[in-house]
């Protein structure tokens, strides 16, 4: 038996008891003639201890001889520390050890193993698996294993049938950009790997499978991001004979069940918003409602009064940053400059303080009397103390810069608690999004997205605002600001399929060629359906509070797309490209 107990097993009841115990040496502490060694597993760490009074002077010498990652196995009596801590379960206990097995060697690892590690980013994905050591990490990754475990028990008790679908599928133009996999024998042919399994989810709708969900890979090329990998999970759902309501139910059901199951904690009804009320409110289709904040429209409030960069604008908006007023010209123009950076894009700022003794001052008093900024004020609901911090311009990007703001502002007043869940229901998302660069309209969710009953008359009109004003029957799960998941009403009747497509650009010959083998099932008796796929790399960060998704996966790549690790992607010889009959590009 390599060990009789865990790392985190033993406690002070165990005083006496004889065992053995396996596992890396975390630290080593050499006092002469006292020695110590951190033993760490899975479980936790415990204390070995090594005395020249009372150690055989050849086991003190194997003792000495340990280094940093060793592989132990120790065997020895549980015996009461002398000086104990509360730091670890353990920590009231010691291993008087008798015997001590040197299992593997370890080279002196390039960072520490420890919480505060000191190794940079590149070099810990690099020595991965020193870095799957650190237990913030491997709690992490176990965390993610228990989800994806109860995850499948709350499904497969809903009826749910988990089904793979395959890998090597067809590229197709729409989303993100494919991955594509060479052919060796159909030469000069590709596959493209999966975005998504959403074609084949309702196909397995329209083959009778009613229930299906599948925890799986999906690939996307695109640029990488904290919460974007190329390659990430999915809980990837579908169901017949369903409206939305059902698919809303079902859904936040897992998401409860999965915060009680793993993190102990009973979510509240999930609030429902639709997407128009969300960008009005928040400027964004993932507002975190974990603060307040909302936006306030003083366009009509703060035009005519003969400040022109104001009435020039589509849109004046507004909100309230709680306590503010106290803000130092310094922090006013390091704030004006935050909004002014390209990634916002803002054209400057403009402020109103409300003072704690009710006096109020603004960037724009030349402009505005103290009547017209206390009815700003006023409608912003701000009280003295507060600050209102303002942006014009055109209304869709105002929006956008006033949401970063708001996000900002709600960091920087820790109003965005890592405990604090905040989930919600965007619902009924616009069908169809314009690309200026394309010059022509995309699937805002994906082309399978059923329009809304009302809407599909719409769909033959040639005028773009009409288009534009369609909705769908989608939907997204926001946690706290984070697009955890999203889903759809899918159309099921062959013709609304090709009218869609026709709306997308798509020849009734390209419709075909890319979608003809889900145009063709729709001709054998598609039911009605619909589903929903959770990024679950999101989710496991998000309920842990944390930004970076890279952290809840075991082998992530960096942003450049690199596994450090193994070294991907890297070139192929010669002869397997001749295979493939592919040309290398000088
Ligand atoms: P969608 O494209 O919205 O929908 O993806 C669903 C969820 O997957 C997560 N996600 C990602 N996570 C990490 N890295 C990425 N690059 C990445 N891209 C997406 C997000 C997102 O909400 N087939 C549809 C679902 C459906 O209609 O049922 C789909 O894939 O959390």
């Amino acid at each position: 038996m390599y060990r009789t107990h865990t790392c985190n097993q033993l406690r002070l009841a165990d005083a006496g008891k004889t065992v053995t115990l396996a596992g890396w040496a975390a630290t080593i502490r050499d006092k002469g003639g006292l020695l110590w060694i951190d033993l760490r597993d899975r479980y936790g760490i415990t204390q070995l201890v090594f005395d020249e009074n009372y150690t055989a002077p050849e086991l003190f010498a194997v003792a000495r001889s340990v280094g940093r990652e060793f592989v132990l196995q120790a065997s020895g009596t549980v015996i009461e520390r002398a000086a104990k801590t509360t730091k670890i379960p353990t920590g009231e206990i010691e291993i008087k050890v008798s015997e001590l097995k040197i299992l593997n060697k370890a080279k002196t690892p390039p960072f520490t193993i420890q919480d505060d590690t000191d190794g940079g980013d590149e070099l810990r994905m690099k020595y991965r698996y020193l870095d799957l050591r650190r237990n913030a990490v491997q709690q992490n990754i176990l965390f993610r294993s228990k989800l994806a475990i109860e995850t499948r028990k709350y499904l497969s008790e809903q009826g749910f049938a988990e089904i793979e679908t395959p890998f090597l599928i067809k590229s197709t133009p729409e989303g993100a950009r494919d991955f594509v996999v060479p052919s060796r024998m159909n030469p000069g042919q590709f596959y493209a790997l999966p975005q998504s399994p959403q074609t084949f989810k309702q196909i397995l709708m329209v083959a009778g499978f009613d229930r299906y969900f599948q925890i799986v890979k999906c690939f996307r090329d695109e640029d990488l991001r904290a919460d974007r990998q190329p390659e990430f999970t999915q809980i990837d759902c579908e169901m017949a004979f369903v409206h939305q309501e059902d698919i809303l139910n079902t859904f936040e059901g897992l998401t409860k069940y999965l915060f009680q199951s793993v993190l102990g904690l009973d979510l509240p009804d999930f609030p429902r918003m639709t997407y128009d009320e969300a960008m009005r409110r928040f400027g964004s289709d993932k507002p975190d409602l974990r603060f307040g904040m909302e936006f306030t429209d003083l366009t009509a409030a703060a035009q005519g009064k003969g400040f022109q960069v104001f009435d020039s604008a589509e849109s004046v908006l507004g909100i309230c940053a709680p306590g503010c007023a106290e803000y130092s010209r310094k922090q006013i123009d390091e704030l004006t400059e935050w909004v002014k950076r390209p990634q916002i894009g803002a054209r400057g700022l403009v402020y109103v303080k409300y003072d704690a003794d009710g006096s109020i001052k603004s960037s724009v008093d030349k402009f505005y009397s103290a009547d017209d900024l206390k009815t700003w004020l006023d409608e912003c609901g701000a009280q003295p103390g507060d600050m209102l911090l303002l942006l014009c311009g055109e209304t869709e990007k105002t929006r956008k810069q006033l949401s970063e703001l708001r996000l900002e502002m709600g960091a920087r007043l820790n109003l965005r608690q890592p405990g604090d869940f905040k989930p919600l229901w965007v619902l009924d998302f616009p069908l169809l999004e314009w690309d200026e660069d394309a010059n022509r309209f995309f699937a805002m969710h994906h082309p399978f997205t059923s329009p809304k009953q009302a809407d599909i008359p719409k769909m033959d009109s040639d005028d773009q605002a009409t288009l534009k004003s369609m909705r769908a029957d989608a939907y997204d799960l926001v946690l706290n600001g984070v697009e955890i998941g999203g889903g759809s009403i899918r159309i099921h009747d062959r013709d609304l399929q090709s009218r869609n497509f026709r709306l997308l650009g798509f020849t009734p010959e390209q419709a075909e060629a890319q979608f003809g083998f889900l145009l063709g099932a729709f001709e054998y008796g598609a039911p009605p359906h619909g589903g929903i796929a959770f990024g679950f790399d999101r989710l496991a960060a998000v309920m842990n509070g944390a930004n970076s998704i890279r952290d809840f996966i075991a082998f992530p790549k960096n942003n450049m797309g690199r596994d450090m690790m193994i070294d991907a992607p890297s070139a192929v010889d010669q002869g397997q490209l001749d295979e493939l009959g592919l040309k290398m590009v000088e």
